[in-house]
């Protein structure tokens, strides 16, 4: 844009005796389409000898002089409005009468818990339910992030990619960025699942690309995208080649799928029993997201701790609250149960409380630990990413976990 520029007035703030440390310059100019602008400048006479740049009328100017709404002023109003935005964002739990339903042209039945398309904002995941109805097979679809599934109830199948896995409640399957996947319920009773996935997160990078396959078989669709394999030398270009090619060999050869059968509970100092259900320790190879669950003893509850959000608890089985609170004594309880959604957001202190005497409580923890939390450790060092108190306070509110009468291990029902 070409701009002329005159010099209106200026003025002097600083000390009269010896001159003024600060002058402030009023411009009036205009743009090509002749519309009249103001530019506001204030030159520092410590850094630049501000009349010498003006005589010249030239845009140098910008580069010695500071203004009102310099990059540091711009940047750091932005911070503490993104700041205070997300803070105001802060979210508890979300109840299950708090999902809204609805058909979707896949023919599933989907709601969103959290996240974009559920109208409460997320950075890095987001969080969702779908039904299948009895005899629904669902388009099929890819997309340029990767996403969890946690079955829930009813039974059915996921294809992916071509290869078709059967599941139950309890199950977990990984559906990897750009495999085309379509689900299907051959049964005769509604099946539910939720899905967790890092849209949100590929998102903000630009990266966020939906394709719609509609109903058309997988061997008509194009595979994920074609990589070079290979390519000789050591210089920085074939390098990468190689470098990116064994990783991609490495991401698309991960484990897809986890039965509840195969989980094995292992008690923790922290009051709870827990197994990794989609995770790199048992061989998946995701974006960073990664679920696992816990159980809570009839009764009993989880030491409190605290840790950067987003982090999420789905109610599988259960009723008991949370608290929550900015510090260890400073907070408030948040009921919970069955099919809602517990939000620990913003590295709240919380622990969590199963107030059923009789039964245990279980859920599934959900968050994006190896790819984002990890480069924030790296990049902040030092950041915590994990507090709890001395192991003794710790022990006192976990209680003496011998005593704990864990239940049979069932696998989850619904509704
Ligand atoms: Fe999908
Ligand atoms: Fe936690």
């Amino acid at each position: 844009m070409g701009m002329t520029i005159r010099l209106i007035f200026r003025t002097g703030i600083g000390m009269p005796a010896i001159g003024p440390a600060l002058i402030r310059y009023l411009f009036r100019s205009s743009n090509d389409a002749g519309q009249p602008m103001h530019r506001d400048m204030v030159v520092d006479r410590a850094t630049c000898a501000g009349s010498e740049i003006l005589t010249k009328g030239s845009l140098l100017m910008t580069n010695v002089t500071r203004t009102s709404t310099s990059h540091y002023e711009v940047q750091k109003k932005r911070r503490a409005q993104f700041i205070e935005d997300w803070r105001n964002n802060r979210q508890t739990v979300i109840r299950l009468e708090d999902v809204d339903m609805q058909p979707t042209d896949r023919g599933l039945i989907s709601g969103g818990y959290i996240g974009p398309d559920a109208d409460r904002p997320t950075r890095t995941m987001d969080a969702a339910v779908h039904e299948i109805p009895p005899g629904v097979t669902s388009s099929i679809h890819r997309h340029s992030w990767d996403a969890m599934m946690y079955c829930v109830g009813g039974s059915g199948w996921t294809e992916i990619d071509g290869v078709r896995i059967n599941w139950a409640p309890g199950d977990c399957l990984h559906l990897p960025a750009w495999a085309w996947h379509r689900h299907g319920n051959e049964g005769d009773s509604t099946s539910r699942y939720m899905s967790f996935s890092s849209e949100p997160f590929i998102e903000i990078l630009g990266f966020a690309i939906l394709e719609d396959g509609g109903n058309t078989s997988v061997a008509e669709l194009p595979g994920r995208p074609p990589f070079t394999s290979a390519m000789a030398g050591n210089d920085p270009y074939a390098r990468r080649v190689r470098r990116l090619a064994s990783e991609q060999e490495a991401r698309r050869s991960g484990r897809l799928h986890t039965s509840w059968d195969e989980l094995q509970f292992l008690q923790t100092p922290r009051g709870t029993r827990t197994t990794f259900l989609l995770d790199r320790a048992t061989g998946y190879q995701a974006s960073g997201i990664t679920m696992a669950m816990f159980e809570i003893g009839p009764g009993r509850q989880q030491s409190m701790h605290r840790h950067p959000g987003e982090a999420w608890l789905y109610v599988v089985e259960g009723k008991g609250h949370s608290f929550l609170g900015t510090e260890p004594d400073k907070g408030e309880n948040h009921p919970w149960k069955k099919g809602d959604l517990i939000i620990v957001d913003h590295f709240l202190w919380h622990q969590h409380i199963n107030d059923d005497p009789e039964n245990s409580a279980k859920v599934v923890r959900i968050h994006m630990f190896d790819t984002v939390l990890e480069t924030m450790r790296a990049l902040c060092d030092p950041l915590v990413l994990f507090e709890e108190p001395p192991d003794h306070i710790r022990n006192a509110q976990a209680g003496d976990i011998n005593t704990i009468v864990w239940p049979e291990v069932r696998r989850p029902t619904w509704p």
